[in-house]
């Protein structure tokens, strides 16, 4: 079902008040003008797993700092205990984010495992109950990048979905604005192949608060599309085709399906794509390529091209850091130090870019606040 983008309201709500959100009913621009446009009033600052960059991610306490810096949303990504409860965490091996290695009561479970044709070795979410989950704490995953983040690791829990969306209801209550969240379902493909698919336990828990209608306060996003297209039968909430630079979507590889992510982001392929989405999560590069020493080229047709479709566009991820930054906005030689990234939203907010994922969304904020 395709969905419109002037419906993107906020009844539902995790709160009652209203969140920006993008309309492209609100664009009266001709469609030759709308590369530099916007569909929305301003761009969606979207806590990037929290706010990374300050605590470690995925933890209550990292998306309560991304609130409190005035994100919009909240991303949590979505990993599946062995009970089949819906935790936070960017992959489902756990050793760079939590201390399990430090347990001896799970060194048995230490394994080797193929995900999404690659081998990985580690400890793994879906063999531990969620009860034995709440026993780990949460690391940094950038110790030398992020060193100060490290103060905090030993102190917070994997949190669950239900967690989350509890944490941005009250945060939002608390402030009088709507905290809306963007879950992304890891390795869709991997975990229903054994037997803990994604979707139906997150469409439980939407439903459980309530966040299944296209404007309640929640974006889907996944890198994988064959789930997508089943929670488009599922749910009305809205849906974001994760589009990286390189590489297809998994479910593509066994499918035995040719198209590339860059095939994807083409003309054809985002009119595809709004066939069951209602936007794209773009890897940066692919809105402004960088060349081989890392110098930003110039930009591709992707923003444009996505809005013609009444696709909303946002990109990833946003990291003050210079080792993250292309070389134009690089301040110094020392790769962990801050940059210039003001320069790059503005860069990318010139583009019509309608959200952006961002390590540190207090970043985001301010050089949203100096859009004219
Ligand atoms: O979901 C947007 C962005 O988070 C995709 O990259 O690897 O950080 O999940 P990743
Ligand atoms: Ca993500």
């Amino acid at each position: 079902m395709r969905r419109t983008l002037s419906a993107l309201g906020v009844a539902g709500a995790l709160l009652a008040t209203a969140v920006a959100v993008p309309t492209m009913a609100a664009s009266a621009e001709p469609a030759a003008d709308r590369s530099a446009s916007r569909a929305s009033d301003r761009p969606l600052v979207i806590g990037h797993r929290g706010a990374s960059g300050y605590r470690p991610e995925h933890t209550l306490e990292a998306y309560r700092l991304a609130i409190r810096m005035g994100a919009d949303f909240v991303e949590p990504d979505l990993v599946s205990t062995k009970d089949g409860v819906l935790v936070a965490r960017h992959e489902n091996e756990i050793s760079g984010t939590t201390d399990v290695s430090a347990h001896p009561e799970f060194a048995t479970r230490k394994a080797t495992k193929t995900i999404d044709g690659v081998a990985v070795t580690g400890w793994f979410t879906e063999d531990f109950t969620l009860a034995e989950l709440k026993t780990l704490r949460a690391k940094e995953r950038l110790p030398q990048v992020r060193v100060t983040n490290t103060a905090f690791d030993g102190r917070f829990e994997v949190p669950t979905l239900q967690e989350v969306i509890d944490l941005a209801r009250n945060e939002g209550r608390a402030r009088g604005r709507t905290i809306g969240i963007y879950p992304e379902t890891k390795h869709p493909t991997y975990f229903a192949s054994i037997g803990l698919a994604l979707e139906e336990p997150l469409v439980t828990v939407l439903r459980a608060n309530k966040l299944t209608r296209k404007n309640s306060p929640v974006i889907v996003q996944s890198f994988e599309t064959a789930n997508l297209r089943k929670l488009n039968r599922m749910i009305d909430v809205r849906l974001a085709q994760l589009l990286d630079a390189a590489g297809r979507p998994y479910d593509f590889t066994v499918a035995g399906d040719a198209r590339t992510y860059q095939d994807l982001a083409s003309a054809a392929g985002l009119k595809w794509i709004a066939g069951y989405a209602d936007g794209i999560g773009a890897n940066k590069n692919l809105i402004v390529p960088r060349d081989a020493a890392g110098k930003l080229l110039a930009p591709t047709n992707v923003v444009r091209d996505a809005h013609r479709e009444g696709l909303i566009v946002h990109a990833w991820t946003f990291r003050v850091e210079n080792q993250f930054l292309p070389v134009d906005f690089r301040i110094g030689t020392d790769p962990n130090a801050r940059g210039d990234i003001t320069s790059e939203y503005e860069l990318f907010f010139r583009l019509g870019l309608d959200g952006v994922f961002s390590d540190q969304p207090d970043t985001a904020v301010a050089a949203r606040a100096s859009l004219a």
